[in-house]
């Protein structure tokens, strides 16, 4: 049997700051359309290793190949391309305030893709009728509610045409009532075959669609397996007292 190479594979990440070790030897592969998720507890280095993953910092060690290629720090041009393909969602959004919802689609077309102005403006308008916001393109993020900017981050990730997005809990920032609309937009995602790795703690969304769960404490991967086996009824995995937890809130 032949495997397709993973389009994602991360190896061995270690990082430190000063002399305390913050993610030890975290590996994972990503294969095309597979959405794996991170859980863990607060301070168990999931942001960090998403940040790692898009070098946002800068692992000590370790590889990353995106679809067969490793890449590394010194090649800028490299990198550069690597970031465009590898798309990321803040819990904050990270929206440019004073940019309208178009405006915070369309910077990254004419400043990385090279658009034209028209060019852009269009593309970003599609992308933003995607998420459902064709009605609030002239808006500014203050004037969103937080469901609508994160949907702006999301319509500004798809604009750069992702080969995988990285999500860090992109739903914790909201009030309940707009959480849905959000996991929509990533159910559409994923049903549309997008690879992703996604921080959170929606566990009935992890059962519901996640192919798998990576259990983070204390810097390392401590369970990588299917929903349906580390949360089975006669599991005693790590990832179900947490979850118990989670529940019992
Ligand atoms: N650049 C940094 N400088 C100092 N501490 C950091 C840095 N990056 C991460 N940390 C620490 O690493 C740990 C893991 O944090 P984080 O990745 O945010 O965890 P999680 O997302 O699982 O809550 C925390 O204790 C955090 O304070
Ligand atoms: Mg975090």
């Amino acid at each position: 049997m032949t495997h397709a190479s993973p389009v994602l594979d991360v190896r061995h990440i270690k990082f430190k700051v000063g002399v305390r070790t913050i993610l030890d030897d975290c590996s994972l592969t990503l294969n095309k359309g597979e959405l794996k998720v991170l859980i863990g507890p607060s301070g168990a280095g999931k942001s960090t290793f998403l940040q790692c993953i898009n070098f946002l910092q800068i692992p000590d060690s370790g590889e990353i190949f995106l679809e067969g290629e490793q890449i590394t720090t010194n090649n800028v041009k490299q990198l550069c391309s690597y970031r465009s393909k590898v798309g990321m969602i803040f819990q904050d959004f990270k929206l440019f305030d004073h940019l309208t919802a178009l405006d915070n689609v369309a910077i990254a077309l004419r400043k990385v893709r090279k658009y034209t102005a028209s060019a852009a403006k269009d593309r970003a308008m599609q992308e933003l009728e995607r998420v459902n916001l064709g009605d609030k393109t002239e808006l500014y993020p203050a004037q969103l509610s937080g469901g609508q900017k994160q949907r702006v981050a999301f319509a500004r990730a798809l604009a750069m045409d992702p080969i995988v997005l990285l999500l860090d809990e992109p739903t914790s920032a909201l009030d309940p009532e707009l959480v849905g609309e959000v996991l929509q937009v990533i159910r559409d995602l994923a049903a549309h075959g997008m690879t992703m790795i996604m921080a959170t703690h929606q566990m009935d969304f992890i059962r519901a669609i996640s192919t798998e769960i990576i259990f983070m404490e204390q810097g390392r991967i401590i369970e990588q397996d299917s929903p349906a086996n580390l949360l089975a009824p006669n599991c005693e995995s790590r990832t179900k007292q947490f979850y118990n937890t989670l529940q019992s809130v």
